[in-house]
Protein backbone atom coordinates (compact mmCIF):
# COMPACT_ATOMS: atom_id res chain seq x y z
CA UNK A 1 0.00 0.00 0.00
CA UNK A 2 1.31 3.68 -1.27
CA UNK A 3 0.73 6.43 1.38
CA UNK A 4 1.60 10.45 -0.22
CA UNK A 5 0.69 13.47 -0.06
CA UNK A 6 -1.29 14.81 -3.43
CA UNK A 7 -4.89 15.47 -5.00
CA UNK A 8 -7.35 12.69 -4.03
CA UNK A 9 -9.91 13.42 -6.31
CA UNK A 10 -9.94 10.31 -8.79
CA UNK A 11 -9.50 7.99 -5.34
CA UNK A 12 -12.72 6.42 -4.83
CA UNK A 13 -13.43 6.47 -1.23
CA UNK A 14 -12.76 9.72 0.65
CA UNK A 15 -12.63 10.73 4.30
CA UNK A 16 -14.68 13.98 5.16
CA UNK A 17 -14.44 14.99 8.86
CA UNK A 18 -16.20 16.65 10.95
CA UNK A 19 -16.33 18.30 14.68
CA UNK A 20 -19.03 17.97 17.11
CA UNK A 21 -19.88 21.70 17.21
CA UNK A 22 -18.94 22.91 13.46
CA UNK A 23 -20.14 22.13 9.80
CA UNK A 24 -17.70 19.20 7.67
CA UNK A 25 -15.33 21.11 5.27
CA UNK A 26 -16.69 20.68 1.89
CA UNK A 27 -14.08 22.25 0.19
CA UNK A 28 -13.62 20.91 -3.44
CA UNK A 29 -16.58 19.20 -3.46
CA UNK A 30 -18.68 19.01 -6.78
CA UNK A 31 -22.49 20.36 -5.23
CA UNK A 32 -24.73 18.10 -5.76
CA UNK A 33 -22.09 15.69 -3.24
CA UNK A 34 -21.26 18.72 -1.30
CA UNK A 35 -25.36 19.08 -0.48
CA UNK A 36 -25.72 15.49 0.31
CA UNK A 37 -22.88 15.52 3.02
CA UNK A 38 -23.77 18.71 4.32
CA UNK A 39 -27.26 17.76 4.94
CA UNK A 40 -26.00 14.48 5.91
CA UNK A 41 -23.77 15.74 8.70
CA UNK A 42 -26.67 17.67 9.80
CA UNK A 43 -28.70 14.26 10.22
CA UNK A 44 -30.25 12.49 12.92
CA UNK A 45 -28.09 9.48 12.20
CA UNK A 46 -24.48 11.52 12.10
CA UNK A 47 -24.12 11.87 15.96
CA UNK A 48 -20.40 13.92 15.33
CA UNK A 49 -18.34 12.06 18.04
CA UNK A 50 -15.75 10.96 18.19
CA UNK A 51 -15.02 8.02 15.94
CA UNK A 52 -18.77 7.67 14.71
CA UNK A 53 -18.97 7.48 10.97
CA UNK A 54 -21.07 7.34 8.39
CA UNK A 55 -20.68 5.81 4.79
CA UNK A 56 -22.45 7.75 2.06
CA UNK A 57 -22.45 6.00 -1.42
CA UNK A 58 -24.53 8.33 -4.00
CA UNK A 59 -24.26 5.85 -6.83
CA UNK A 60 -21.81 8.19 -9.20
CA UNK A 61 -19.50 6.17 -11.75
CA UNK A 62 -17.24 8.84 -10.87
CA UNK A 63 -15.05 9.57 -8.03
CA UNK A 64 -15.79 9.50 -4.83
CA UNK A 65 -17.72 6.39 -4.85
CA UNK A 66 -18.31 6.41 -1.22
CA UNK A 67 -17.65 9.24 1.01
CA UNK A 68 -16.45 8.35 4.67
CA UNK A 69 -18.52 11.10 6.70
CA UNK A 70 -16.14 10.55 10.12
CA UNK A 71 -17.04 12.57 13.78
CA UNK A 72 -13.75 13.69 15.53
CA UNK A 73 -15.73 14.92 17.91
CA UNK A 74 -15.09 18.49 19.93
CA UNK A 75 -12.75 20.12 18.25
CA UNK A 76 -10.97 21.55 22.05
CA UNK A 77 -10.52 18.12 22.55
CA UNK A 78 -8.84 17.09 19.29
CA UNK A 79 -5.01 15.87 19.52
CA UNK A 80 -2.10 14.07 17.50
CA UNK A 81 -3.37 10.09 19.05
CA UNK A 82 -7.49 11.43 17.32
CA UNK A 83 -6.11 11.96 14.08
CA UNK A 84 -4.13 8.51 14.61
CA UNK A 85 -6.70 6.71 15.29
CA UNK A 86 -9.25 8.59 12.66
CA UNK A 87 -7.04 7.93 10.24
CA UNK A 88 -6.76 3.89 11.18
CA UNK A 89 -10.71 3.81 11.07
CA UNK A 90 -11.10 5.10 7.67
CA UNK A 91 -8.51 2.70 6.66
CA UNK A 92 -10.61 -0.11 8.00
CA UNK A 93 -13.99 1.77 6.40
CA UNK A 94 -12.68 2.18 3.27
CA UNK A 95 -10.58 -1.99 2.87
CA UNK A 96 -14.14 -2.74 4.27
CA UNK A 97 -15.36 -1.31 0.82
CA UNK A 98 -13.14 -2.80 -1.19
CA UNK A 99 -11.78 0.71 -2.70
CA UNK A 100 -8.38 0.52 -4.66
CA UNK A 101 -7.55 4.32 -3.23
CA UNK A 102 -8.71 6.57 0.45
CA UNK A 103 -8.60 10.25 0.20
CA UNK A 104 -8.03 11.93 3.14
CA UNK A 105 -9.08 15.56 3.13
CA UNK A 106 -7.42 17.41 5.67
CA UNK A 107 -8.88 20.56 5.16
CA UNK A 108 -10.95 20.33 7.91
CA UNK A 109 -8.30 19.11 11.18
CA UNK A 110 -5.47 21.93 9.52
CA UNK A 111 -6.51 24.36 11.43
CA UNK A 112 -6.83 22.08 14.50
CA UNK A 113 -3.04 20.89 15.01
CA UNK A 114 0.70 21.18 13.99
CA UNK A 115 0.60 20.20 10.60
CA UNK A 116 3.90 18.11 11.18
CA UNK A 117 1.83 16.26 13.88
CA UNK A 118 -1.60 16.06 12.33
CA UNK A 119 0.60 14.56 8.36
CA UNK A 120 2.73 12.08 11.30
CA UNK A 121 -0.70 10.83 12.86
CA UNK A 122 -2.38 10.07 10.02
CA UNK A 123 0.78 8.56 7.84
CA UNK A 124 1.09 6.38 11.26
CA UNK A 125 -2.55 6.01 11.57
CA UNK A 126 -3.55 4.34 8.37
CA UNK A 127 0.29 2.57 7.74
CA UNK A 128 -0.10 0.92 11.44
CA UNK A 129 -3.63 -0.28 10.83
CA UNK A 130 -2.84 -2.16 7.44
CA UNK A 131 -0.25 -4.13 9.21
CA UNK A 132 -1.31 -7.93 9.45
CA UNK A 133 1.04 -11.20 10.03
CA UNK A 134 -1.15 -13.31 7.50
CA UNK A 135 2.09 -15.01 6.12
CA UNK A 136 1.41 -18.47 7.30
CA UNK A 137 -2.16 -18.68 5.31
CA UNK A 138 -2.63 -20.16 2.34
CA UNK A 139 -5.49 -18.02 1.63
CA UNK A 140 -4.77 -14.68 2.83
CA UNK A 141 -7.14 -11.71 1.89
CA UNK A 142 -5.07 -9.29 -0.33
CA UNK A 143 -5.59 -5.37 1.02
CA UNK A 144 -7.96 -3.99 -1.27
CA UNK A 145 -6.70 -0.27 -0.47
CA UNK A 146 -3.17 -0.13 -3.13
CA UNK A 147 -3.36 3.77 -2.02
CA UNK A 148 -4.10 6.44 0.30
CA UNK A 149 -3.57 10.03 -0.56
CA UNK A 150 -3.14 12.17 1.56
CA UNK A 151 -4.44 16.11 1.14
CA UNK A 152 -3.60 19.43 2.56
CA UNK A 153 -0.91 21.91 2.52
CA UNK A 154 2.44 21.95 4.82
CA UNK A 155 1.94 18.07 5.83
CA UNK A 156 5.09 16.91 3.32
CA UNK A 157 7.80 16.41 6.83
CA UNK A 158 5.31 14.80 9.09
CA UNK A 159 3.69 12.54 6.36
CA UNK A 160 7.33 11.24 5.67
CA UNK A 161 8.73 10.78 9.04
CA UNK A 162 4.90 9.09 10.26
CA UNK A 163 5.53 6.64 7.31
CA UNK A 164 8.99 5.48 8.70
CA UNK A 165 8.13 5.37 12.39
CA UNK A 166 5.12 3.30 10.96
CA UNK A 167 7.26 0.69 9.02
CA UNK A 168 9.77 0.39 12.63
CA UNK A 169 6.90 -0.51 15.03
CA UNK A 170 5.55 -2.76 12.10
CA UNK A 171 8.55 -4.10 11.86
CA UNK A 172 9.18 -5.05 15.68
CA UNK A 173 5.52 -6.16 15.08
CA UNK A 174 6.33 -8.87 12.66
CA UNK A 175 9.28 -9.64 14.59
CA UNK A 176 7.11 -10.55 17.25
CA UNK A 177 4.47 -11.98 15.81
CA UNK A 178 6.79 -14.39 14.50
CA UNK A 179 6.61 -17.74 16.24
CA UNK A 180 9.33 -19.13 18.13
CA UNK A 181 10.15 -22.25 16.08
CA UNK A 182 11.09 -19.54 13.47
CA UNK A 183 12.19 -16.39 15.45
CA UNK A 184 15.36 -18.06 17.16
CA UNK A 185 18.19 -16.06 19.21
CA UNK A 186 20.93 -16.27 15.75
CA UNK A 187 16.70 -15.69 13.31
CA UNK A 188 16.26 -12.80 15.49
CA UNK A 189 20.27 -11.54 14.82
CA UNK A 190 19.86 -11.74 11.35
CA UNK A 191 16.85 -9.88 11.04
CA UNK A 192 18.96 -7.09 13.18
CA UNK A 193 21.12 -7.59 10.30
CA UNK A 194 18.98 -7.30 7.47
CA UNK A 195 17.35 -3.97 9.23
CA UNK A 196 20.71 -2.35 10.07
CA UNK A 197 21.58 -2.68 5.59
CA UNK A 198 18.42 -1.07 5.47
CA UNK A 199 18.21 1.43 7.57
CA UNK A 200 21.89 2.56 7.96
CA UNK A 201 23.13 1.08 11.74
CA UNK A 202 26.20 -1.15 12.39
CA UNK A 203 24.99 -4.67 13.89
CA UNK A 204 27.60 -6.83 15.91
CA UNK A 205 26.42 -10.14 17.05
CA UNK A 206 28.08 -12.50 19.68
CA UNK A 207 27.40 -16.21 19.92
CA UNK A 208 27.92 -18.28 22.79
CA UNK A 209 31.89 -18.11 23.50
CA UNK A 210 31.35 -14.52 22.66
CA UNK A 211 28.95 -13.97 25.42
CA UNK A 212 31.27 -16.11 27.65
CA UNK A 213 34.06 -14.59 26.98
CA UNK A 214 32.41 -11.01 28.48
CA UNK A 215 31.87 -13.18 31.48
CA UNK A 216 27.93 -12.79 31.01
CA UNK A 217 26.96 -15.85 33.25
CA UNK A 218 23.35 -14.89 34.18
CA UNK A 219 22.26 -14.53 30.50
CA UNK A 220 24.25 -17.94 29.83
CA UNK A 221 22.27 -19.22 32.86
CA UNK A 222 19.00 -18.95 31.49
CA UNK A 223 20.48 -19.70 28.32
CA UNK A 224 21.99 -22.78 29.13
CA UNK A 225 18.86 -25.65 28.42
CA UNK A 226 18.07 -24.38 25.27
CA UNK A 227 19.20 -26.01 21.82
CA UNK A 228 19.07 -23.00 19.82
CA UNK A 229 22.22 -20.97 21.75
CA UNK A 230 22.46 -17.48 22.88
CA UNK A 231 23.50 -14.12 20.64
CA UNK A 232 23.94 -11.07 21.92
CA UNK A 233 23.00 -8.51 19.22
CA UNK A 234 24.42 -4.67 19.16
CA UNK A 235 23.39 -2.23 17.13
CA UNK A 236 25.43 0.97 16.76
CA UNK A 237 23.92 4.02 15.09
CA UNK A 238 26.61 7.18 15.68
CA UNK A 239 24.61 10.15 14.66
CA UNK A 240 26.44 13.15 16.46
CA UNK A 241 30.22 11.52 16.12
CA UNK A 242 31.21 15.16 18.02
CA UNK A 243 29.50 14.27 21.25
CA UNK A 244 30.03 11.95 23.78
CA UNK A 245 26.61 11.13 24.95
CA UNK A 246 25.41 7.75 24.51
CA UNK A 247 22.09 7.04 24.73
CA UNK A 248 21.84 2.79 25.38
CA UNK A 249 18.08 1.17 24.08
CA UNK A 250 18.38 -2.46 25.64
CA UNK A 251 15.64 -4.56 25.04
CA UNK A 252 14.44 -7.67 26.52
CA UNK A 253 15.15 -10.90 24.11
CA UNK A 254 13.60 -14.16 25.22
CA UNK A 255 12.26 -15.33 21.68
CA UNK A 256 10.66 -18.25 24.03
CA UNK A 257 9.82 -18.26 27.95
CA UNK A 258 8.56 -21.54 29.02
CA UNK A 259 9.28 -20.84 32.87
CA UNK A 260 12.35 -23.26 32.62
CA UNK A 261 12.69 -25.42 35.79
CA UNK A 262 9.75 -23.42 37.03
CA UNK A 263 7.31 -24.16 34.31
CA UNK A 264 4.72 -21.70 33.24
CA UNK A 265 1.25 -24.13 32.91
CA UNK A 266 -0.30 -24.30 29.80
CA UNK A 267 -2.14 -21.03 29.87
CA UNK A 268 0.77 -19.01 31.17
CA UNK A 269 3.08 -20.20 28.36
CA UNK A 270 0.34 -19.61 25.61
CA UNK A 271 1.78 -15.87 23.91
CA UNK A 272 5.39 -16.44 25.35
CA UNK A 273 6.80 -16.31 21.72
CA UNK A 274 6.26 -12.62 22.20
CA UNK A 275 8.64 -12.42 25.08
CA UNK A 276 11.44 -10.84 22.65
CA UNK A 277 8.70 -7.81 22.16
CA UNK A 278 11.07 -5.38 24.21
CA UNK A 279 14.19 -6.37 22.03
CA UNK A 280 11.81 -5.99 18.49
CA UNK A 281 10.75 -2.59 19.82
CA UNK A 282 14.48 -1.61 19.86
CA UNK A 283 15.31 -3.22 16.64
CA UNK A 284 12.33 -1.11 15.41
CA UNK A 285 13.42 2.19 17.27
CA UNK A 286 16.76 1.49 15.67
CA UNK A 287 15.54 1.41 12.41
CA UNK A 288 13.49 4.61 13.24
CA UNK A 289 16.25 6.38 14.28
CA UNK A 290 18.71 5.57 11.65
CA UNK A 291 16.28 6.36 9.31
CA UNK A 292 15.39 9.87 10.30
CA UNK A 293 18.95 10.54 10.70
CA UNK A 294 18.32 11.44 14.27
CA UNK A 295 21.27 13.38 15.26
CA UNK A 296 22.19 11.55 18.23
CA UNK A 297 24.43 8.14 19.37
CA UNK A 298 22.36 6.00 20.19
CA UNK A 299 23.28 1.93 21.13
CA UNK A 300 21.02 -0.54 20.91
CA UNK A 301 21.27 -3.94 22.61
CA UNK A 302 19.39 -7.26 22.57
CA UNK A 303 20.56 -9.94 24.79
CA UNK A 304 18.68 -12.90 22.97
CA UNK A 305 18.24 -16.57 23.85
CA UNK A 306 15.48 -19.23 25.20
CA UNK A 307 14.49 -20.46 28.34
CA UNK A 308 13.98 -24.00 28.07
CA UNK A 309 13.71 -27.67 30.49
CA UNK A 310 16.61 -30.36 29.78
CA UNK A 311 19.16 -31.33 32.15
CA UNK A 312 21.36 -28.10 31.39
CA UNK A 313 18.70 -26.16 32.90
CA UNK A 314 19.82 -23.69 35.71
CA UNK A 315 17.91 -24.39 39.23
CA UNK A 316 15.80 -22.88 41.56
CA UNK A 317 18.31 -22.72 44.82
CA UNK A 318 21.29 -22.06 41.85
CA UNK A 319 23.47 -19.45 42.90
CA UNK A 320 24.91 -17.46 39.54
CA UNK A 321 27.70 -15.09 38.68
CA UNK A 322 26.94 -11.82 36.74
CA UNK A 323 29.03 -9.66 34.12
CA UNK A 324 29.51 -6.85 37.25
CA UNK A 325 30.23 -9.87 39.27
CA UNK A 326 27.28 -9.51 41.76
CA UNK A 327 26.34 -13.27 42.57
CA UNK A 328 22.46 -13.84 42.20
CA UNK A 329 20.12 -16.46 44.00
CA UNK A 330 17.69 -18.42 42.05
CA UNK A 331 14.29 -18.46 43.62
CA UNK A 332 12.56 -19.07 40.32
CA UNK A 333 13.42 -20.03 36.64
CA UNK A 334 10.77 -18.26 35.56
CA UNK A 335 12.26 -14.73 36.33
CA UNK A 336 14.78 -14.54 33.79
CA UNK A 337 14.66 -11.59 31.67
CA UNK A 338 16.15 -9.31 34.63
CA UNK A 339 19.07 -11.84 34.70
CA UNK A 340 19.79 -11.31 30.71
CA UNK A 341 19.03 -7.88 31.31
CA UNK A 342 21.58 -7.28 34.23
CA UNK A 343 24.14 -8.72 31.64
CA UNK A 344 22.69 -6.29 28.78
CA UNK A 345 22.62 -3.01 30.89
CA UNK A 346 26.08 -3.56 32.71
CA UNK A 347 27.77 -4.32 29.42
CA UNK A 348 26.15 -0.97 28.01
CA UNK A 349 27.25 1.23 30.06
CA UNK A 350 30.98 -0.54 30.72
CA UNK A 351 32.00 -1.85 27.57
CA UNK A 352 30.14 0.18 24.99
CA UNK A 353 30.41 3.49 27.47
CA UNK A 354 26.33 4.33 27.47
CA UNK A 355 25.91 7.45 29.51
CA UNK A 356 22.11 7.17 29.90
CA UNK A 357 19.78 3.41 29.55
CA UNK A 358 16.40 2.32 29.03
CA UNK A 359 15.60 -1.18 28.91
CA UNK A 360 12.23 -2.40 27.72
CA UNK A 361 11.07 -5.70 28.35
CA UNK A 362 7.91 -8.13 28.61
CA UNK A 363 9.37 -8.82 32.52
CA UNK A 364 6.49 -8.98 34.71
CA UNK A 365 2.49 -10.69 34.57
CA UNK A 366 2.10 -7.70 37.63
CA UNK A 367 2.76 -4.93 35.17
CA UNK A 368 -0.16 -6.66 33.29
CA UNK A 369 -2.67 -6.91 36.50
CA UNK A 370 -1.89 -3.00 37.43
CA UNK A 371 -2.22 -1.55 34.01
CA UNK A 372 -3.87 -4.30 31.79
CA UNK A 373 -3.26 -3.60 28.18
CA UNK A 374 -3.88 0.32 28.34
CA UNK A 375 -0.44 1.52 30.24
CA UNK A 376 3.38 0.73 30.13
CA UNK A 377 4.84 0.75 33.75
CA UNK A 378 7.68 2.84 34.56
CA UNK A 379 10.95 3.29 37.23
CA UNK A 380 13.22 6.03 36.61
CA UNK A 381 15.83 7.02 38.97
CA UNK A 382 16.13 10.50 37.33
CA UNK A 383 13.10 12.69 37.10
CA UNK A 384 14.83 15.19 34.51
CA UNK A 385 14.97 11.57 32.03
CA UNK A 386 11.88 10.66 33.19
CA UNK A 387 10.11 13.95 31.96
CA UNK A 388 11.98 13.69 28.56
CA UNK A 389 9.90 10.15 28.35
CA UNK A 390 6.28 11.88 29.39
CA UNK A 391 6.88 13.97 26.42
CA UNK A 392 7.92 11.30 23.85
CA UNK A 393 5.18 9.03 25.07
CA UNK A 394 2.83 11.71 24.54
CA UNK A 395 4.55 12.30 21.56
CA UNK A 396 3.99 8.46 20.25
CA UNK A 397 0.09 8.23 21.85
CA UNK A 398 1.60 5.78 24.10
CA UNK A 399 0.62 5.87 27.97
CA UNK A 400 2.83 5.72 30.81
CA UNK A 401 2.73 5.78 34.18
CA UNK A 402 5.69 5.57 36.72
CA UNK A 403 6.12 3.37 39.78
CA UNK A 404 7.83 4.36 43.22
CA UNK A 405 11.36 2.68 43.92
CA UNK A 406 12.36 3.74 47.03
CA UNK A 407 15.01 2.22 48.78
CA UNK A 408 12.41 0.53 51.08
CA UNK A 409 11.93 -1.90 48.05
CA UNK A 410 15.41 -2.71 47.32
CA UNK A 411 15.17 -4.63 50.33
CA UNK A 412 13.06 -7.21 48.77
CA UNK A 413 15.45 -8.32 46.64
CA UNK A 414 18.20 -8.92 48.87
CA UNK A 415 19.42 -12.43 49.61
CA UNK A 416 20.62 -14.21 53.00
CA UNK A 417 23.16 -16.35 49.71
CA UNK A 418 24.19 -14.06 47.65
CA UNK A 419 24.11 -9.83 46.65
CA UNK A 420 20.68 -10.17 45.20
CA UNK A 421 17.92 -12.34 44.74
CA UNK A 422 15.73 -12.47 41.51
CA UNK A 423 11.96 -12.82 43.31
CA UNK A 424 10.81 -10.57 45.47
CA UNK A 425 10.61 -11.65 49.34
CA UNK A 426 7.09 -9.90 49.07
CA UNK A 427 5.14 -8.09 46.40
CA UNK A 428 5.79 -5.21 44.39
CA UNK A 429 6.35 -7.24 41.47
CA UNK A 430 6.93 -5.10 39.04
CA UNK A 431 9.05 -2.74 41.14
CA UNK A 432 11.13 -5.45 42.52
CA UNK A 433 11.47 -6.91 38.58
CA UNK A 434 12.79 -3.24 37.68
CA UNK A 435 14.86 -2.70 40.99
CA UNK A 436 17.15 -5.67 40.02
CA UNK A 437 17.91 -4.93 36.32
CA UNK A 438 18.19 -0.83 38.00
CA UNK A 439 21.07 -2.49 40.28
CA UNK A 440 23.30 -2.91 36.95
CA UNK A 441 23.31 0.24 35.52
CA UNK A 442 26.04 1.60 37.99
CA UNK A 443 23.82 5.13 38.78
CA UNK A 444 23.74 6.33 35.05
CA UNK A 445 20.26 8.02 34.42
CA UNK A 446 17.97 5.22 33.48
CA UNK A 447 14.49 4.54 33.05
CA UNK A 448 12.99 0.77 32.64
CA UNK A 449 9.90 0.03 30.86
CA UNK A 450 7.93 -3.06 31.50
CA UNK A 451 5.51 -3.76 28.64
CA UNK A 452 4.35 -7.22 29.78
CA UNK A 453 0.47 -6.00 29.44
CA UNK A 454 1.06 -3.57 26.45
CA UNK A 455 3.36 -5.48 23.86
CA UNK A 456 0.46 -7.74 22.73
CA UNK A 457 -3.26 -7.02 22.00
CA UNK A 458 -6.01 -9.78 22.87
CA UNK A 459 -8.18 -7.72 20.22
CA UNK A 460 -8.15 -5.49 17.61
CA UNK A 461 -7.92 -1.65 17.94
CA UNK A 462 -8.26 1.53 15.95
CA UNK A 463 -4.67 1.17 14.29
CA UNK A 464 -3.40 -2.39 15.35
CA UNK A 465 -4.58 -5.78 14.48
CA UNK A 466 -4.94 -8.52 17.22
CA UNK A 467 -1.07 -9.95 18.46
CA UNK A 468 1.86 -7.95 18.51
CA UNK A 469 1.42 -3.55 19.28
CA UNK A 470 4.96 -3.27 18.23
CA UNK A 471 4.85 -0.84 21.78
CA UNK A 472 7.84 1.63 22.17
CA UNK A 473 9.36 1.97 18.96
CA UNK A 474 8.02 5.68 18.73
CA UNK A 475 8.68 6.41 22.05
CA UNK A 476 12.27 5.61 22.41
CA UNK A 477 12.27 7.24 18.62
CA UNK A 478 10.36 10.29 20.28
CA UNK A 479 13.49 10.17 22.99
CA UNK A 480 16.45 10.00 20.98
CA UNK A 481 14.63 12.70 18.77
CA UNK A 482 14.39 15.33 21.63
CA UNK A 483 17.40 14.60 23.26
CA UNK A 484 19.13 15.12 20.26
CA UNK A 485 17.47 18.50 19.80
CA UNK A 486 18.86 19.65 23.84
CA UNK A 487 15.22 20.00 24.70
N1 LIG B 1 7.78 -13.12 30.46
C1 LIG B 1 7.24 -13.18 31.77
C2 LIG B 1 6.30 -12.01 32.08
C3 LIG B 1 5.00 -11.96 31.32
C4 LIG B 1 3.85 -12.51 31.86
C5 LIG B 1 4.91 -11.31 30.12
C6 LIG B 1 2.65 -12.42 31.18
C7 LIG B 1 3.72 -11.22 29.42
C8 LIG B 1 2.59 -11.77 29.96
C9 LIG B 1 8.36 -13.16 32.79
O1 LIG B 1 9.54 -13.76 32.41
C10 LIG B 1 7.87 -13.89 34.00
O2 LIG B 1 7.64 -15.06 33.89
N2 LIG B 1 7.74 -13.18 35.12
C11 LIG B 1 7.31 -13.76 36.33
C12 LIG B 1 8.20 -13.24 37.43
C13 LIG B 1 7.97 -13.90 38.77
C14 LIG B 1 8.40 -15.35 38.70
C15 LIG B 1 8.77 -13.15 39.79
C16 LIG B 1 5.86 -13.37 36.58
O3 LIG B 1 5.50 -12.22 36.26
O4 LIG B 1 5.09 -14.21 37.03
ZN1 LIG C 1 9.91 -13.83 30.38
MN1 LIG D 1 9.52 -15.85 32.81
Amino acid sequence: MDVRLGDGASAPVRLITCFEDEQPCLKGLPEPLAQLVGEAAESEAFAKKFGTSLVLTPGQREAPRHIVLMGLGKASEFNAEKARRAAGKAFKEARKLKGAGLAIDCAGMMDKLDPRELGRALAEGVSLAAYKFDKYIADRKENPVKEVIIQGEGLEQGVNQGLVLAEATNLARRLTDEPANVMTPAHLAREAEEAGAKYGFSVQVRDEAGIRALGMEAFLAVAGASDNPPRLIVIRYQGDPGSDQVLALVGKGLTYDSGGLSLKTREGMNGMKGDMAGGAAVIGAMAAIAGLKVKANVLGIVAACENMVSGKAYRVNDIVGSMAGKSIEVLSTDAEGRLTLADAVYYAVTVEKATQVLDIATLTGAALVTFGKITTAVLANDDAFYAKLQKAAELAGEGIWRLPHGDEFKELIKSDLADLRNTSKDGAGTITGGLFVGAFVKDKPWLHLDIAGTAWASSEGDYHPKGATGVGVRTMFHLANTMSKGE
